[in-house]
């Protein structure tokens, strides 16, 4: 079998009453249950990143982190129809680092599920030389959707984590094949 790829979870909302961690977690036992993943966490409300793009040992170890990554997963929630400031300045921090690799998205928010986000940030991970996964998972209304043990019987949601992983996978050993095989001109 392959070497595991080296996926990284990205927590995208800073806020102290933030319900990410309940999405996060779910999210996470699903991913670290399958064998071809190596999985990590870059939690963004303990990864002080500057506004203003500036360097410090913050910012050396994230990009590192960032550049040992084959696949990315972010996890996001919306915010008037947009997506958190804080994610924003995760990928403006860093360049080569995305390049050539894939990128699944979990959303969660009120009504539309936090796919207004996931669609702007299509954009923006084109941008950065990134492949981002068609399949999203996404939980509309997400606080009713998790029970007190943060578990969800939300059997869309459920389809779509294996149907994202399964792809991001595939992505995964192709792009880290491809990098290897020919350093990727971007
Ligand atoms: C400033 C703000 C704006 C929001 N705007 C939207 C929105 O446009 N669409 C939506 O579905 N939910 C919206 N919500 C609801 C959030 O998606 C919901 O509160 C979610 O739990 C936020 O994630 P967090 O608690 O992890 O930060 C908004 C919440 C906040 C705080």
């Amino acid at each position: 079998m392959d070497t595991p790829l080296r996926l990284e979870v990205i927590v995208a909302s800073v806020r102290p009453e933030r319900f990410a961690p309940v999405v996060a977690d779910w999210f996470l036992r699903a991913v670290r249950a399958r064998p071809e993943f190596a999985t990590g966490v870059v939690d963004l409300a303990h990864t002080p990143l500057p506004v203003e793009l500036t360097e410090n040992e913050h910012t050396t170890a994230y990009r590192a982190r960032l550049r040992d990554a084959d696949a990315f997963v972010v996890v996001t929630s919306e915010y008037n129809h947009g997506y958190p400031a804080s994610l924003k300045t995760a990928f403006d921090t860093a360049k080569h680092e995305w390049r050539a690799k894939p990128i699944g998205f979990v959303s969660y928010g009120g009504l539309s599920g936090g796919l207004r986000a996931v669609e702007q940030l299509r954009q923006v991970v084109a941008e950065i030389h990134m492949v981002s996964v068609r399949e999203t998972v996404s939980f509309h209304q997400a606080k009713k959707r998790f029970d007190e043990a943060g578990d969800t019987s939300d059997a869309a949601a459920i389809d779509a984590t294996e149907r994202m992983l399964r792809q991001l996978a595939w992505w995964g050993r192709a792009l880290r094949a491809a990098r290897t095989a020919d350093p990727y001109p971007g």
